[in-house]
């Protein structure tokens, strides 16, 4: 999301007359785009506002900026610290950067932290950075009204609001137009995306309309989408997906907790039964669909049963992956206000290992079974450790990363792929063909 959100302030910045500098020590305006989700991606942003500070200390006229959740939570407290910020962006004012910069580098005090029930940057290009020239990002909608209790989101990016379709579908088929093949479409909780035009009797299109507008725009567009609730997850998704080979099978599906009264506790609005019965629906529409999560452990009051809860519905549902956190206590959240952070640190680290050491066993279980399938692999460029001669990289429709030996096959090219050897992490194989050969 935040690498989306980058692109889009880029994308300002250079409609105002800005140029990216080749490195940091030329630019004369530096921003951080920042994370608050947990404790230690903010102490990250501290320690890159000290690089900065030691280059305004030398260059005094360059302006320093923080963009995004860490602005929207600190507000003034950013300028009043030692760190020599000019500049304080909340993620719904990036249009007001120009004006923002050009105070600031008039010396006066740069804050916009207003959020907004309307932004979406519709009419915003994104500049594409970093890119492989053959995936990219489209945030489809800002904000969230989940209220999860650890959560920091819902007070740092406001409301949800969705993006209208028809801009959505504009900029899918423009960076297909330019040699993309493979679009990520963003939100905080895609299934609860709705767009309508607020009149009576006006159409309204819900997330598994705007996938099939997206997935009708070509056969040889891939489209993928992050992230999605469990209490949400609509069976219409998935027969859509069911439907159209080019939608990813693959679904980023965050449990949490594998407990039922955890899940109460984290205000999540499903329970272990209601997640393990959308689990079996994707696997009945779409039996080849792989499945990823996010786990938090040692959330307030968590008990070792409730723990061996999590551990349980992993096994039940083999996950394909999982990103897996120790709970950090956010300022202002629910959590913080009504619960205590009573599990000791020693005891979320050794859950969290514990999580760990099961899905990195989950993980090369499932990669096994992939041994002598043939998929077809989306290239992504070239692998940064080669295995022999020219080694190419790429993802399946399960975002498996599938690394083989091609003297021919160029990103963007679909190609055929029999795996011969799997970690726990990525899947070698032998191309069979390249499609885009044929
Ligand atoms: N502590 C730990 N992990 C958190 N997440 C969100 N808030 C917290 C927190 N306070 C995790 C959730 C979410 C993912 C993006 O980050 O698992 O799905
Ligand atoms: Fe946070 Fe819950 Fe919203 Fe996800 S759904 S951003 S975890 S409040």
């Amino acid at each position: 999301m935040n690498f989306a959100d980058t692109e889009v302030v880029a994308s300002i910045l250079v409609r105002n007359g800005f140029e990216p500098a080749g490195d940091i020590e030329s630019a004369d305006l530096i921003m951080v785009n920042t994370c608050s989700i947990r404790d230690n991606a903010e102490q990250r942003v501290w320690g890159r506002l000290d690089l900065f500070r030691s280059i305004k200390r030398k260059r005094p006229s360059v302006v320093i900026g923080v963009l995004g959740c860490m602005a929207e939570r600190l507000k003034e407290q950013l300028i009043e610290s030692d760190k020599k910020v000019d500049l304080v962006v909340g993620p719904d004012a990036y249009r007001d950067l120009p004006a923002l910069v050009t105070a600031a580098g008039d010396g006066h005090k740069a804050v916009n932290v207003l959020l907004s029930r309307e932004e979406t940057y519709a009419d915003i290009n994104p500049v594409r950075m970093d890119s492989n020239g053959v995936s990219a990002f489209i945030s489809i909608m800002r904000g969230c009204n989940n209220m999860c209790a650890y959560c920091v989101v819902p007070y740092t990016r406001g409301a949800e609001r969705s993006r209208d379709p028809y801009s959505i579908v504009n900029e899918a088929r423009d960076v297909f137009e330019r040699g993309y093949r493979e679009v990520t479409l963003l939100g905080q909780n895609v299934d609860s995306y709705l767009w309508t035009t607020g009149k009576e009797g006006e159409m309204k299109v819900t997330f598994a309309g705007l996938i099939e507008m997206v997935a009708l725009i070509s056969p040889q567009l891939r489209v993928r989408f992050s992230t999605n609730h469990p209490k949400d997850l609509s069976d219409d998704l998935l027969k859509v997906m069911a439907l159209h080979k080019n939608i990813c099978r693959h679904i980023h599906l965050p449990v949490q907790s594998g407990s039922s009264s955890m899940l109460q506790r984290m205000n999540r609005k499903y329970s272990r039964e209601w997640y393990l019965d959308r689990v079996r629906a994707i696997r009945g529409y779409m039996p080849d669909c792989t499945v990823s999560t996010d786990i938090i452990a040692g959330f307030c009051g968590e008990t070792e049963e409730e723990h061996h809860d999590t551990l349980s519905l992993m096994k039940d549902v083999e996950f394909d992956f999982a990103y897996m956190f120790k709970y950090s206590e956010r300022p202002g959240t629910k959590a913080e206000r009504h619960f205590t952070d009573d599990v000791t640190e020693e005891v979320k680290t050794k859950r969290l290992n514990e999580i760990i050491d099961l899905q990195n066993k989950l993980s090369a279980a499932c990669k096994k079974k992939d041994i002598g399938k043939t998929f077809e692999v989306l290239v992504e460029g070239e692998a940064k450790k080669a295995i022999a001669g020219r080694t190419m990289t790429g993802r399946t429709s399960g975002n498996k990363v599938v690394v083989f030996e091609s003297e021919s096959a160029k990103p963007g090219d679909y190609v055929l792929v029999t795996i011969e050897k799997a970690t726990s992490a990525t899947l070698t194989g032998k191309l069979l063909i390249n499609k885009d050969k044929r």
